[in-house]
């Protein structure tokens, strides 16, 4: 479809500022590759006989309770993150980091690694929410971020093997390794997470474009509304009205292009970029 004659006058705008532009992106851009989004009906998990949300298996405390049921869990989450492959929403994100270097940064929630299999560099990538592809230590006992091991192929609901539980131990301080990912119940940082630089990176934006996500956490809210305040063009794509798109549709320079990642992401990047 054409572009909407105020999203291109928007669009336009932006490119013609030279601009920064800070793409946010959540669940909703990888919906097209086939990854279950978090707030669909697909999230649940059963431990014995009881169904689990995302909200109550990604927490610290659960898995202080049932490391072996997390573990299995994101095993499972993992294996569909492995077979799915970008769509054309990661690829046009890709041309317009290529097209504008340093002045773009995306700021992801997803853990799939799938920005970074479609070509995003890791320098200008801020995965918020964490990366499948890395484990750390449990213990924060300081080995760092190390490749997640693999435990081969798995069936969804296999228990884990002496074997898998021995790859999933810190060869430093013998406690669990756990996914390099942000849960419910821990707060952003720096270190792990790009906290600080995330909102560098807001309060710097000419144009915030919002891709796929409900605006159910805080730090993406917070850039959300920095953007909001600060006077940035803001644009969100996604099928579904959601805070963003509230946002976008208050600001004097906001627009809502309502529809999926894959239709709405190569034109738009091709009028900022193009
Ligand atoms: N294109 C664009 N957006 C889409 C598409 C699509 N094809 N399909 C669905 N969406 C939108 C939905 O309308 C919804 O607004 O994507 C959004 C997905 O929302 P969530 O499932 O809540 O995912 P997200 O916002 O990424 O969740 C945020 O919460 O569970 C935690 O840490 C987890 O990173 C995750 C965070
Ligand atoms: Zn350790």
């Amino acid at each position: 479809m054409a572009l909407e004659p105020r999203l291109r006058e928007i669009l336009d705008e932006v490119r013609g500022s030279g601009g920064r532009v800070v793409a946010l992106t959540g669940a909703g851009i990888s919906a097209e590759s086939g990854i279950p989004t978090f707030r669909g009906k697909e999230g649940f998990w059963v431990v014995g006989s009881r169904n689990h949300m995302p909200q109550e298996m990604a927490t610290h405390a659960m898995f202080l309770m049932e490391p072996g049921e997390v573990w299995r869990w994101y095993l499972h989450r993992f294996g569909v993150v492995r077979h799915a492959a970008p769509n054309a929403g990661h690829e046009a994100l890709v041309r317009l980091e290529r097209a504008l270097g340093g002045r773009f940064t995306l700021v992801t929630q997803n853990i799939d690694g799938l920005h970074r299999r479609a070509g995003a560099s890791e320098s200008r990538t801020y995965s918020i929410h964490g990366d499948a592809a890395w484990v750390r230590c449990s213990n924060d006992c300081g080995v760092g971020l190390l490749p997640l091991p693999d435990l081969g192929p798995r069936d969804a609901g296999s228990p884990l093997s002496a074997g898998d539980r021995a790859r999933l131990t810190c060869t430093r301080c013998k406690g669990w390794l756990r996914p390099h990912v942000l849960w419910f119940d821990e707060c952003y940082d720096e270190e792990n997470y790009r906290f600080e630089s995330t909102l560098r990176a807001a309060a710097q934006a000419d144009l915030l474009l919002v891709v796929g996500t409900s605006g159910a956490t805080n730090l993406p809210m917070r850039v959300g509304q920095l953007c909001f305040s600060g006077g940035s063009a803001l644009v969100d794509v996604n099928p579904e009205e959601n805070p963003f798109s509230e946002l976008a549709e208050r600001s004097a320079r906001g627009f809502f292009a309502r529809g999926s990642a894959s239709a709405r992401l190569p034109e738009i990047v091709e009028a900022l970029a193009g």
